[in-house]
């Protein structure tokens, strides 16, 4: 049995990175999906060929920043699949400047595109949730929200829109609760997209490199369906008691927070510490290790 089997669902920002991800998947698995990108050059090398193989999918060139596209998006999806029970709410867009950098042309397009985005979506399609029995919403923030600094790449608009995705979700399970549609946040940590491409890393362990001491697992960046699979989850009947609730994929950085900062592994420090002078024994016999200086 697929696991989404005749669900319909709207992958923003679905022509690249871990939209495009969730699309193969939901496909995979049995759903119709429609694809909301503003690129419409990306959307001709990822989505076309899947559109030419005859598969379940439409894209529709939309920006979600604009409440006039969302109700384009919400007909073209209505008069070709005719219901809407799926909105992953992805696109997102990163601008790489601090606090004391940030113009208002940037925090303001960031924050329309990350934040404003993702509120119309849900405006514009919970109410066909609604008429089908209930649905999945599912927002994509940051673990730029939670840490808000080398996560994010420095980057003030970036990690404030991303926390607010954060609140809307909460208020937005509490209002869709009973019309049994459920809102859910997913927080990345550093995945090896476009998006950290146009960042200046063009492979995963490059970027895996830099970020080296903060994720605990190898290779220290993930790829697309690390979240894609989330995706997919939070879509299916499987996750049907799930909702309001924040999901963290970052290969171990939020909950290894300030133990790696200097850089070295877990490996690096386990070495290092087998390495350590026994310096003093105890009356019991029993050893004592001089503290380590070796950072
Ligand atoms: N890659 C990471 O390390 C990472 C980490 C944490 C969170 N995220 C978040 O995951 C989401 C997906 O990121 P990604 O890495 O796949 O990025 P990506 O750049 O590869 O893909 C984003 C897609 O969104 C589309 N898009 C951007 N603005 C749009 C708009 N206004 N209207 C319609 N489409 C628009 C782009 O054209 C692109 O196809 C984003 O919300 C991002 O902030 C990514």
């Amino acid at each position: 049995m697929k696991r989404l089997k005749n669900k319909v669902a709207i992958i923003t920002g679905g022509a690249s990175g871990l939209g495009l991800a969730g699309v193969n998947l939901f496909l995979q698995e049995g759903a119709k999906v429609v694809v909301v990108d503003f690129d419409k050059k990306q959307t001709k090398k990822t989505i076309e060929p899947l559109i030419a193989a005859g598969k379940d999918v439409i894209a529709v060139n939309a920006d979600v920043s604009k409440e006039e596209d969302w109700a384009k998006v919400v007909k073209e999806t209505l008069a070709k699949f005719g219901r809407i029970d799926v909105l992953v709410n992805n696109a997102g867009v990163h601008v790489a400047q601090d606090v004391l950098h940030t113009t208002v042309e940037d925090w303001t397009r960031v924050m329309n595109i990350n934040s404003l985005g993702m509120l119309l979506g849900i405006k514009h399609c919970a109410p066909e949730m609604k008429k089908v029995g209930g649905g999945s919403i599912i927002n994509t923030s940051s673990i730029g929200a939670e840490i808000g600094g080398f996560g994010d790449g420095y980057s003030a608009a970036y990690s404030m829109s991303k926390g607010a995705i954060r609140s809307l979700t909460k208020h937005a399970s509490q209002v869709l609760a009973a019309d049994n549609i459920r809102v859910n946040t997913v927080m990345p940590g550093v995945m090896f997209t476009d998006m950290t491409v146009k960042l200046g890393f063009n492979s995963r362990e490059e970027l895996g490199k830099v970020y080296k001491g903060t994720a605990c697992l190898k290779p220290y960046a993930g790829e697309a369906n690390d979240i894609g699979y989330l995706y997919l989850y939070l879509a299916s009947d499987e996750s049907k008691y799930a909702t309001g609730s924040e999901f963290i994929v970052d290969g171990g950085w939020v909950a290894s927070s300030g133990q790696a900062s200097d850089g070295r592994t877990y490996e690096e420090e386990k070495t290092s510490t087998n390495k350590e002078e026994k310096t003093s024994t105890n009356k019991e016999g029993k050893s004592a290790t001089k503290k380590r200086t070796n950072k």
